[in-house]
């Protein structure tokens, strides 16, 4: 880690200080503790169970087709093995199992479309249509380990295409339907998918919006390794039709056979590779496998939430092309035989009290959301929700990056009726399922903190050494033990997995993020130590703007800091050194030069290169970028101009009158 980004940590660090010694502490009601699914004991029961925890609720919370012989091998760390010989079926314990034991007219899913359409999909019925796309995903040829790219909007058919690839042993990369052509293509290339399911498009903002085009696109040079492309109806726009390539869902999966036994897979067979972004340019295929990975987000979802499967409604706002939509969306809630919502939408369409109207209709009981979403609504004003009935919320969580103290106590105010439990949960794509987090029947939690791993999970905040900081002190946040759930490792790049996660730290992964401990030892999130942003909770990495900005003729160089932002957390900032015409004329026009028509272009090049959401919200057109001797660029000093403060030390920059010259030109 560089000096430069060790820096930024510790300012992140400094300004959360007076967060430390964070007086107000919300106990659950003892009520609620009473009813409460975990338990003040587990934590005792875990440390001195050890791995064998793990094994107890492996078997517990999953049915398997065989059991495991061995829990634990990690003889060749850091690459871990759990649940050895074991053999299970996601799909069939999503599925299948809750319908032999008599469940099958719960409600699984209650979809909600933007436009306002509805389906309610009971287990039975969605067992169904996921041995129906088994069937067809089979048949075109798909077999066990192969891998198919889903890059569909917030509907029903992308839960079952995750779940019919589970049922075969097929690997689904699921891709942000947000993301271009290009990052699609990408990911299929890496992964060399066989098949995408996709669909005609969705809706957006109350307009139809595409996304078939993006995969044409994507396979336009007719190089790629898909075979075939199955496309969901839902917009009714009409699309280009690749004659057989091309397969509509509701001509070959609606009419498929209903009949489709799963088998069990091995417990370590590669369930899916989702793609995130690290500090390089390239994206990482992070690979998660089966019997771990399930476990953890069946044991998770169940704790962390206080699921009552009978008779709580949960909805999960996040979208399916995240690791929280795969965890908490998909697998831990079906795993656990929950009735969830699905929304297609933003939460301002038709208008913005939608989110509160759903919750209110479907009585939605644990809501799981992103804290740029509580500050938009703070934003929006408390008298949007006061208009619904929210009373059936009962536990509410947070996830993706640090919440606010002040965010948090206006979502349990205004929210959760100043009652609720707040569930702040930190985890990661890599780490597969929550890690640290409140329980919320046990843990008297505090506004701001993730506060305590959770039983089983060995985390640490340690220094740049590796030694273990007191309570007060802040360094980095590891895990010390292997968990389920954990990353086997990166698509096709072993040693970029052990590399990126395993040398910082001998023995130890490092997750890139600061954290502190306060006085009682409870853990806070501080953000990233590293080149990776947070925006709106979504994972970018400056590396991967840079590199979409200099792809374009115009720029020569590029340097993007994330900076602080009210709302969205951080908001993309980008520095460009102009070349060719666009710098010619520039420099015609002098000083006062208007480079809204360039900067307009090279935004919206970066949202065809990765997708919209990595827009910069500003492009500083600037001269030079401050680099030190060695040509490294100090993000530092440009994170200190984005956010509007005094610049910084500048001793260590190659030539050190490049900060003024920026910021002079700035002014201008
Ligand atoms: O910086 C941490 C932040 O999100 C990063 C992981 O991003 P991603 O892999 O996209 O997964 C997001 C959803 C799990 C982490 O390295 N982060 C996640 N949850 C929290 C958080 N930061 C603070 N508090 C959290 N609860």
């Amino acid at each position: 880690m560089s000096q430069d980004n060790a820096t930024s940590a510790q300012s992140n660090g400094d300004a959360l200080e007076n967060l430390l010694h964070e007086g107000r502490q919300f106990p659950p009601s003892d009520e609620f503790a009473a009813n409460a699914v975990a338990k003040p004991s587990v934590y005792d029961e875990a440390a001195s169970e050890g791995t064998e925890f793990w094994a107890r609720q492996a078997r517990e919370l999953l049915s398997w087709e065989q059991d495991f012989t061995q829990t634990l091998d990690w003889s060749e760390a850091p690459f871990a093995k759990w649940f050895i010989g074991g053999k299970v079926n996601a799909a069939y314990n999503a599925l299948d199992r809750h319908v032999e034991a008599g469940n099958g007219s719960r409600v699984a899913i209650n979809f909600e479309g933007e436009p306002g359409d509805v389906r309610r999909i009971t287990y039975a019925e969605l067992t169904d249509q996921v041995k129906q796309a088994a069937n067809t995903i089979e048949s075109l040829g798909v077999k066990k380990g192969d891998r198919v790219a889903i890059y569909l909007p917030m509907i029903p058919e992308a839960v079952i295409s995750m779940l019919a690839c589970a049922r075969i042993g097929a690997v689904h990369s699921v891709v942000f339907g947000g993301f271009s052509s290009d990052a699609l293509r990408n990911r299929i290339d890496d992964a060399e998918a066989k098949l995408v399911i996709t669909a005609d498009g969705t809706y957006r903002r109350g307009k139809p919006s595409p996304l078939k085009n993006a995969v044409d696109d994507a396979l336009a040079d007719g190089n790629s390794t898909v075979e075939h492309v199955l496309v969901v109806k839902r917009n009714e726009e009409t699309v280009e039709w690749t004659e057989g390539r091309d397969l509509w869902w509701d001509k070959t999966v609606a009419t498929a056979s209903k009949d489709h036994t799963a088998v069990g897979h091995d417990s370590e067979h590669p369930l899916y590779v989702l793609y995130t972004s690290g500090t390089t340019g390239k994206p990482k295929g992070i690979l998660h496998t089966t019997g771990g990975y399930l476990t953890q987000c069946a044991y998770t979802h169940k704790n962390v939430f206080d699921l009552k499967p009978e008779t709580d409604v949960y909805w999960c706002a996040a979208d399916i092309g995240w690791v929280t939509g795969h965890s908490y969306i998909t697998y831990g809630p079906l795993l656990n035989g929950a009735s969830i919502v699905m929304y297609e939408g933003t939460p301002d369409t038709p208008h913005q009290g939608r989110w509160w109207e759903i919750v209110e209709k479907y009585k939605v009981s644990i809501l799981y959301a992103a804290p740029t979403a509580i500050r938009t609504m703070m934003k929006w004003g408390e008298d949007i929700p006061a208009k619904y009935n929210l009373s059936s919320l009962r536990v509410l969580g947070s996830v993706g990056e640090p919440i606010n103290p002040e965010a948090w106590m206006w979502y349990r105010r205004v929210i959760g009726s100043d009652a609720t439990p707040i569930v702040d949960t930190w985890w990661q794509t890599e780490t597969g399922a929550i890690m640290i987090s409140p329980l919320p029947g046990v843990t008297a939690a505090k506004p701001g903190a993730a506060q305590v791993p959770l039983p089983g999970i060995n985390v640490d905040v340690v220094d740049e050494s590796g030694e273990s900081v007191p309570n007060g002190s802040g360094g980095y946040l590891v895990v010390r033990e292997p968990w389920p759930a954990m990353l086997r490792g990166i698509w096709g790049d072993p040693e970029r997995y052990k590399e990126t996660y395993w040398s910082r730290f001998k023995d130890m992964y490092f997750a890139g993020d600061g954290a502190k401990r306060d006085e009682d030892g409870d853990i806070w999130l501080l953000g990233r130590v590293d080149d990776v942003m947070n925006i709106s909770g979504h994972r970018l990495s400056t590396t991967e703007i840079e590199s979409a900005l200099v792809s374009h003729p115009s720029v020569a160089e590029s340097a993007v800091v994330g900076a602080t932002d009210e709302t969205t957390g951080q908001a993309v900032v980008a520095f460009v050194i102009l070349r060719g015409e666009a710098a010619e004329k520039v420099a015609a026009q002098g000083e006062d030069a208007d480079t809204s028509e360039v900067v307009a272009e090279l935004r919206n090049h970066v949202g065809k290169e990765i997708g919209p959401i990595a827009k910069p919200r500003q492009i500083l057109v600037v001269s030079e970028l401050p680099k030190t001797r060695s040509g490294k660029i100090m993000r530092r000093l440009l994170k200190d101009v984005a956010e509007n403060r005094e610049v910084g030390d500048v001793s260590t920059l190659a030539d050190s009158s490049v900060m003024n010259q920026i910021t002079q030109g700035l002014k201008k």
